[in-house]
């Protein structure tokens, strides 16, 4: 890890929204650990007050309510917006398209609109693997053509765009990052994932080792994989935290627009992920075989040469161990609260 790095002067507060979801509290928790002074705007709709560290100031609010923007940006010295709010279940997204277009493209705009206006120049993006569809070639590089298949990719891919053409015609730099599969929790036990509703291999593994569900299903077997499952690029969701902090200082340096992948450049099986479970507890786990979920790529890994080249990040939790042990150990203390 690199040293605590002193931000400079006039970098101002970091604005994060969602702050209190799990990707956000993670990426605040890790400003707070570079000692950055953070503002979470959440509207609690997923999030939890809970998550949001004693000490960071809490606006309770919409990321896309302009007036509200403007009234932030008016009272506090933001330098930086990080924009984690938006909607992120995939097979939702089919059902009510509208619904994500608005929370996540409509209220990007908003946002996007009100830092041009404010002149806050620094941006700092939560995008996804879902932009690139059912890619032919692995890894998946940035100049792989974006040809997402669901609205939830559609929805962050078309910000992307905006950010894109904001950067050119304004003075505005962004990094937008293409987060593969994020699990994981927080190695201290400060955050971690919370939602019931999981859809998640892993978080759904972590349920069922705590009895919350009698089985997990593997979906599908029979892709042209080594062992048959698909396969994915877990990434630790606190190195994908210290990934945001990494692009933050690369802007703050006064680097240049860029989008990048977020993973390790390595994929594991869903077999593999759910033998690690059972290697971690010790005990089998109640698994059947079912049919292939609509819209699963068979592999995805992410390219990652482009951001080991730009950014200054170097990952902590690069090991399936770890992740998995990490989700373990919040889950059992997410039931023992209960
Ligand atoms: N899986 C199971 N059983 C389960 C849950 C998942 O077998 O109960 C499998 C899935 O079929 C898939 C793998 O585990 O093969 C990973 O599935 P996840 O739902 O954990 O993650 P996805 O790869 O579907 O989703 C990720 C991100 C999304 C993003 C998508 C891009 O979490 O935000 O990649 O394709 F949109």
């Amino acid at each position: 890890m690199s040293l605590i790095s002193k931000a400079p002067a006039e970098a101002g507060l970091v604005l994060v929204t969602g702050g209190a979801g799990y990707i956000g509290s993670h990426v605040v928790l890790a400003l707070r650990d570079q000692g950055r002074a953070v503002l979470v705007l959440d509207d609690l709709s997923s999030g939890r007050r809970s998550a949001v560290p004693d000490g960071v100031p809490l606006v309770e609010g919409d990321a896309g309510d302009r007036a509200l923007l403007a009234d932030i940006f008016a009272r506090h010295g933001v330098g930086t917006v990080m924009h984690f709010a938006g909607s992120i279940v995939v097979p939702e997204s089919v059902e009510r398209p509208l619904a994500y277009y608005r929370n996540n493209t409509v209220k990007s705009h908003a946002l996007i609109e009100a830092c041009v206006e404010a002149g806050i120049g620094r941006f700092i993006f939560s995008s996804t693997a879902a932009v690139y569809g059912m890619p032919d070639r692995l890894p998946i590089d940035e100049r792989t053509p974006t040809k997402p298949i669901n609205p939830y990719g559609s929805s962050k891919l078309m910000t992307e765009w905006m950010l894109r053409d904001s950067a050119a015609a304004h003075d505005l730099r962004y990094v937008a990052l293409r987060y593969f599969n994020v699990a994981g929790a927080d190695p201290q036990g400060r955050s971690g994932q919370v939602s019931k509703v999981a859809t998640h291999l892993i978080k759904i593994a972590a349920q069922t080792v705590t009895g919350q569900r009698a089985e997990l299903q593997i979906f599908g077997d029979d892709y042209d994989t080594p062992d048959g499952t698909c396969v994915r690029d877990y990434i630790h969701v606190s190195d994908l935290a210290d990934a945001h902090v990494a692009a933050l200082r690369h802007l703050e340096a006064g680097g240049a627009s860029e989008v990048l992948n977020c993973g390790y450049g390595r994929g594991h099986s869903v077999r593999e992920v759910l033998a690690m479970v059972e290697r971690v507890t010790g005990r089998p786990l109640p698994m059947r075989i079912g049919p292939r979920r609509p819209g699963d790529p068979p592999a995805l890994v992410a390219g990652v040469e482009r951001i080991g080249r730009t950014l200054d990040w170097t990952p902590r939790h690069a090991d399936l161990e770890t992740i998995v042990t990490s989700a373990l150990t919040w889950e059992e203390r997410l039931v023992r609260q209960e």
